[in-house]
Order: C-alpha cells, then structure tokens, then sequence
C-alpha cells in the first residue's frame, strides 16, 4: 500500500513536469566569461540530454549526452573549440557577443520531456577613466543588463569599497577612500567588481619611536601600484620633507624647516636643511623613508613628507617622532640611602596599545612588577641600584626602542667610619704636637751645651759668652 502511493506521487510529479515542462534559468555575463549551464537532473535511469541555441527541438544543435556517457558536440569549428558537455554540465568558453539569448536544454526520461531554458543575458561594467585618478578628478562607473523580453530588469547596486550601496551609476568626484574594489551587484549571486585606484601615499604609523641608542626611521613611500611614470603623468610637480620641532625641545627654532627636496629628472634628492638623516636606497621603487643610525634628543617633533599636483591636490603624511630618555632626580651620581625619582618618558603620554618595560641592574631591590609605570621611586638607593637601568617600549612583540642610564651609587659615611677617621686624626695630631715639643726641648738643651764644649777643648780658637 505504502509502495503504491509513493509510485502514483512519482507519477503526479512526471505528468506535472510533463504539463508544465519547462522552466527558465537567468544567467548574467559578460563578454569574454566562461559560463557553465547545469542541466535538469533525471529521475530515472536511461536519460538524454540535448542541447540548443535557441528553442529546443527548433533552433541549432550544440550537443548531447546520454545515460551511458556518451557525448557529441557540433562538428562546426566555431562551437568545438569553444564548448565542453561533462555529464550535466555544458561550458562555453569566453562567450562571444552573438551567443547572449536563449539556450535550451532537453532532457528525455523514459520517452518524456522536460525543457530548461537559459537566458543568458549580457552584462557590462564600465569605469571612465580607465586609468588611475587623482583626488578631485571625476570617475564614473556604470553597470548595464541587457534587456530580454522574458526577464524583469534588475534593480542594478554599486557598493564602494568600504561596502556601502550607493545606487548607480556613479558619478563622482574621488577622493583617496574612493581607492578600491568597487562592487555592481545585479542579483544576490551575481556581482561584479571594478577596481579604482586614485593616488595617494601609503598609510604610516603616526608615532615613531626612537632614542640615542636606537636607530630612527620616518616612513614614507608611494604605493607599490603607482610608479613614477603615472605620477609624472599626473603632473606631479614636487616632493618634500618637512620638520617641524617639538614646541618645547629648543627655542632656537621652532619654525618648519624644509629637510628635502626632491628633484624629477633625474630622480634625487636635494638636501635643504642638514640633520644628517639619510634616504632610503629604494628612491626609484617609490621609497622616501628617511632613516639614521641613532635618534637624537633633539629629533623630537612632527615630520610630513607631501606631493604636490599641478591641479592643486597635495598628497602628505605625517609621523610624529618620540625620542624615548630616562631621567633621574636628583641625578645619577647619588649616595646610598637618598630617594631617587627614575622617569622613563618621550615627553608625552604612550598610546594604549604601547608597554612600558623596566629592566634595573641585576641585584636592583626593585624589580619588575606589572603593568610598569613611567616613574619609578627608589625610596632608599643602595649599592645593588647601581649600575645600568634600562627602560624599552614594545608593542605587542616587537620592541619600539631603548633608553640606558647608569646611576653611580657612593656609599653613605657611617658612624663608626667617622670615629674610626676622628681617632686617627687626633692620633695625628697628638703625635705632631709630641714631635714639635720634643724638637723645642732638644733645641734649648743644645744651647746650654755650647759653652761648655768651647771652654773645655778648644780655649783660644773658638771662646764666645
Ligand atoms: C624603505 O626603506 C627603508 C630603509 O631603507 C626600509 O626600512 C623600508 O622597509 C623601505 N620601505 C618600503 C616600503 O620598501
Ligand atoms: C620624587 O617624586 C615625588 C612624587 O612622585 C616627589 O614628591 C619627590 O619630591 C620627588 N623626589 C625627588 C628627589 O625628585
């Protein structure tokens, strides 16, 4: 009984499939895609699919398969090359124009019909201008569904590349956000993606980090997609470094200095202001980094590399240069037992993302403890203090830089040394007056002595009262 309903249900679904008997897949192209049509499944076991341009049983044959794999495709030289049947897949390779319409698929099951027809539809996107754009210039995008009478026309989408809709076409004028992969939507499962590039330099940290004992590195480049070429093309007219000091670091100037300039042709730089910082090797490469061996207190300060346009538009970076130093109140020469304030600072607060470590001398009383703060107070200095402390800045893994300073400890004169140095100068000073009236006495003796000498041995020669 069970078998018996199941096979009239098989049955209904046939003769419904035979009544109907056919149904329309769309599919979006563009010119040049490789498209992939699947053909109805059978349910049954002997099957025949056949394929056609245009109406089946009406319109040109391009192949077939059957249940026992085997396949023909037309013998027609333009249709070989281009199409492949694997089982219920038909390819056609880098569809050409005149193939967008209708094809058709036949499938056979036990002597019944069943017709799946496709509608390929054209799809074309186009970005004007081509090539690569500078802030300000204009771009526009359009996305175009070719029309079939048998097909609603889509409502057709652009997303930018952030991902947000934006109703087509575009027309607007770029700025550097508008650098990316444009997305035309046309259904949920068809898209496609256009991408724009408008110049700009690449991104770079805002903070740098150095000190006199690491090395310092301003970053700047162009983008690897952008070269020279397209940038002269773009009227590039100049590249420069600028310095700006921190406010506080010297009074003497506390103007913007121009470090570089860059001269077009040949590529190079020409140094204005000499702070002894070197360019990157890499200049045709797009690399403008500035670099030197070991940063300096006075580096501090805020540094812009920009490229200036004939139309105006000046494309600029700016990375801010922390000199990291460790100071000590009251200094680093101390006597054991003061209190002695360490700092470890660049001058300003360190982002969150930015860890402080403190590394003291080896028999140090203080050791690390976490979070580490910038200040550290040693409420009595003893003789393990001394020595090299040493203070990094790390993000995540990687070590920004380093700051050494040596704390210099004398010991502290105690109680017993003072006794023990008073006793020995008095000793000193007992024995000197010792000696001097021991002097005084011998001298005064001898002058009684004289005349006695004179009368006894020598009575003419030498008589004197
Ligand atoms: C630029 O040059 C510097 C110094 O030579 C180097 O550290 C950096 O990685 C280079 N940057 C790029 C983007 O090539
Ligand atoms: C150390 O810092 C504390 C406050 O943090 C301050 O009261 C003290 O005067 C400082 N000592 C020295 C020697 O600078």
């Amino acid at each position: 009984m069970k078998n018996l309903i199941q096979l009239v249900l098989i049955l209904i679904t046939v003769s419904h499939r035979c009544t109907t008997g056919t149904e329309m897949v769309v599919k979006y192209a563009m010119v040049g895609e490789d498209i992939t049509l699947q053909a109805p499944e059978p349910n049954g076991k002997r099957y025949y699919w056949s394929w056609w341009l245009g109406k089946a049983d009406e319109g040109h044959q391009i192949g077939w398969y059957n249940h026992f794999g085997g396949n023909q495709i037309t013998t027609e030289e333009s249709w070989k090359t281009r199409v492949s049947i694997s089982g219920r897949m038909l390819t056609i390779k880098k569809i050409p124009e005149e193939l967008f319409g209708t094809i058709s698929c036949k499938l056979t099951v036990n002597n019944q019909h069943f017709y799946v027809t496709y509608q390929l539809i054209k799809l074309s996107v186009s970005k004007k201008p081509a090539s690569a754009l500078l802030p300000g210039e204009s771009l526009s995008l359009s996305c175009n569904v070719g029309t079939s009478q048998s097909v609603d026309q889509p409502v057709v989408q652009w997303l930018n590349p952030q991902g947000e809709e934006v109703r087509g076409p575009v027309t607007k004028s770029v700025t550097v956000q508008d650098h990316g992969q444009w997305t035309c939507v046309v259904t949920k499962d068809r898209k496609v993606t256009v991408s724009v590039t408008v110049v700009d330099l690449s991104p770079s940290p805002l903070h740098q980090y150095t000190s006199k004992y690491s090395p310092l590195t301003i970053p700047c480049s162009i983008p690897a997609h952008i070269n020279w070429t397209l940038l002269k093309d773009k009227d590039i007219q100049d590249v420069q470094w600028h310095f700006l000091p921190k406010p506080s670091s010297s009074l003497k100037s506390n103007n913007r200095q121009r470090l570089f300039s860059l001269s077009l042709d040949p590529l190079s730089w020409e140094v204005d202001q000499d702070r002894q910082l070197k360019n990157a090797p890499d200049l045709e490469g797009g690399n403008l980094t500035l670099t030197r061996y070991r940063g300096k207190e006075e580096d501090s300060g805020n540094y812009t590399c920009s490229m200036r346009f004939k139309n105006g538009v000046i494309l600029s970076r700016s990375v801010y240069v922390e000199v990291l130093q460790i100071f000590s109140s009251p200094g680093a020469k101390l006597i054991s037992g003061q209190r002695v304030n360490l700092s470890c600072s660049t001058g300003h607060p360190l982002p969150s993302d930015v860890q402080l470590k403190w590394f003291p001398p080896e028999k140090s009383s203080l050791q690390g403890s976490d979070p580490q703060p910038a200040h550290l107070t040693i409420p009595e200095v003893g003789a393990g203090d001394s020595g090299k402390w040493r203070c990094e800045l790390w993000r995540s893994k990687t070590r920004l830089t380093f700051a050494v300073i040596m704390l210099k400890i004398e010991p502290k004169l105690s109680v017993w040394m003072l006794v023990t140095i008073c006793s020995a100068a008095a000793i000193i000073i007992l024995l000197l007056v010792l000696a001097f009236i021991l002097y005084r006495r011998r001298q005064r003796k001898m002058r009684h002595l004289r005349p006695r000498l004179c009368q006894c041995k020598n009575p003419k020669g030498f008589y004197r009262t």
